[in-house]
């Protein structure tokens, strides 16, 4: 074993970063040995240099992280501060001045994933962020190396543990989203802003790191449908449970039936209860893989936390040390596919639509034929009368999404339907 140590840079010491720190230090032997030299943890740069840090040298801690990934002598970066800048030009400038770099961000990484890898590549080193997708679960190198000689053909994911845990509550319990995003904030589940969760930009970067690896295809964050699940009501989860089904925040990345396209999309949506994804509770994440070969493969564990994010972070630093002594790095960016991203409109999948309807006769008959109109064919219809009103709950055969929003405007602009009260797409079946 060789006994001069890598040394390596940490940024950030939050949640994760502490983490990486206590993991290092307790099992400095066995990451020495599986690595072949000991690891020594040369700078952590943060922002408030006077906060107690269990366990770290004060004199390793600087404010000057530009500094630190300047040193020349630093072999790994870690970069665990989080957001777009300084994250963004602190790894460029780890990978200029010869270091390989270590992410767990994934807005960073969805944003410019292309360009960080670029710059991996123009100098020779590695870049490795298995942590910023579904924390602690192998994903990223499973479906960047061992399902390197398949064809992956969807990627259907839980990968927002606050999400799933409202959702969860909702559906166990019958309360409403506010209740149960309340109990999410009050378990610290949930962030005082949970908006990044709530409204889905988390799970589309990971949707869109997912999908690019999935398809060797550039998938940017722009190109991921979304919508959040702020409008999931209670009632929802009823008409679920009648369809056999729950609800669920699902990240799906998809090629098309042709091969010759891809989507990416985060939206709520119902799948059967005999899905495998509809027994992922809690905050738990999990993701489902389909692909030729292998056919049906299950990613699951926790998604977030210091200690189960930190696995993650350790796992991709003896990977990039190991390939550091062997004077090699390990795969970058695959691309070279390059299929076409696909509009939401040309996702192909079924609708619950619940309707608000005048009771009266003819009503199911109208609203069949603007289903028939716009090409969506009806599996189910089912109606309940109240005091001259009346619900409609409408679940379609698969149709596109273009398809669909045309029968909605369409429905819309019937004097007997008063109201569209959900949509919501069911997947997984
Ligand atoms: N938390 C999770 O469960 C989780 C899971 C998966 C991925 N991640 C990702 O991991 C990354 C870190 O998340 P976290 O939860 O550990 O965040 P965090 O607890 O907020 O920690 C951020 C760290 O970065 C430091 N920092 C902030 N701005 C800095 C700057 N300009 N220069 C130097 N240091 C700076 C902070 O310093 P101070 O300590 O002085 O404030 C803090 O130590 C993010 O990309 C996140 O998306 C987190």
């Amino acid at each position: 074993m060789r006994t001069r140590p890598l040394k390596v840079a940490l940024l950030g010491c939050g949640v994760v970063g502490s983490e990486v720190a206590r993991i290092m230090t307790t099992h400095a032997d066995d990451l020495a040995a599986r690595i072949g030299a000991p690891v020594e943890l040369a700078g952590v740069a943060v922002r408030r240099p006077a906060k107690v840090r269990a366990g770290i040298d004060p004199a390793l801690v600087t404010t000057d992280a530009t500094a630190l990934v300047k040193r020349g002598d630093i072999d790994v970066v870690v970069e665990v501060i989080g957001g777009i800048e300084p994250a963004r030009t602190l790894i460029t400038t780890a990978l200029e001045h010869g270091a390989s770099v270590v992410s767990a961000n994934k807005a960073l990484l969805a944003q410019d994933g292309a360009a960080l890898h670029a710059a991996a590549e123009e100098h020779g080193k590695d870049l490795y962020y298995e942590a910023a997708v579904a924390g602690a679960i192998p994903l990223i190198r499973p479906l960047r190396e061992s399902l390197a000689g398949d064809k992956v053909n969807r990627v259907l994911g839980i990968v927002n543990g606050t999400t799933n845990f409202i959702l969860d509550k909702m559906d166990s319990t019958g309360a409403g989203y506010q209740e149960a995003l309340d109990e999410a904030t009050a378990l610290g589940y949930a962030e005082a802003d949970p908006t990044a969760d709530v409204e889905g930009f988390d799970a589309a970067a990971k949707a869109a790191i997912l999908a690019g690896i999935a398809f060797h295809t550039r998938v940017r964050l722009d190109d991921v449908h979304r919508e959040g699940m702020t409008e999931i009501t209670a009632a929802d989860f009823r008409s679920a449970k009648r369809m056999g089904c729950t609800i669920k925040l699902l990240a799906i990345c998809e090629r098309a039936a042709d091969g010759a396209s891809v989507t990416a999309r985060v939206h709520p949506a119902m799948i059967p209860l005999s899905h495998p994804l509809a027994s992922v509770r809690g905050a738990y994440n999990a993701v489902f893989v389909e692909s030729d070969a292998a056919g049906q493969l299950m990613f699951y564990g926790p998604g977030a936390g210091g200690a189960p994010t930190a696995s993650a972070v350790l796992g991709d630093l003896v990977a990039v040390c190991r390939n550091r002594l062997s004077g090699t790095t390990g795969p970058g960016e695959s691309a070279y596919a390059a299929l076409p991203v696909s509009p939401m409109g040309d996702v192909v999948t079924r609708y619950h639509i619940s309707l608000d309807v005048a009771d009266k006769p003819g009503v199911l008959a109208q609203v069949a034929t603007v289903f028939a109109e716009h090409g969506v064919s009806i599996d189910t219809v089912r109606q309940q009368g109240k005091d001259g009103e009346a619900s409609l709950v409408v679940v379609t055969h698969r149709a596109s999404d273009a398809s669909l929003t045309g029968t909605v405007e369409a429905l819309r602009k019937l004097d007997t339907v008063r109201g569209v009260a959900s949509i919501m797409r069911v997947e997984g079946e």
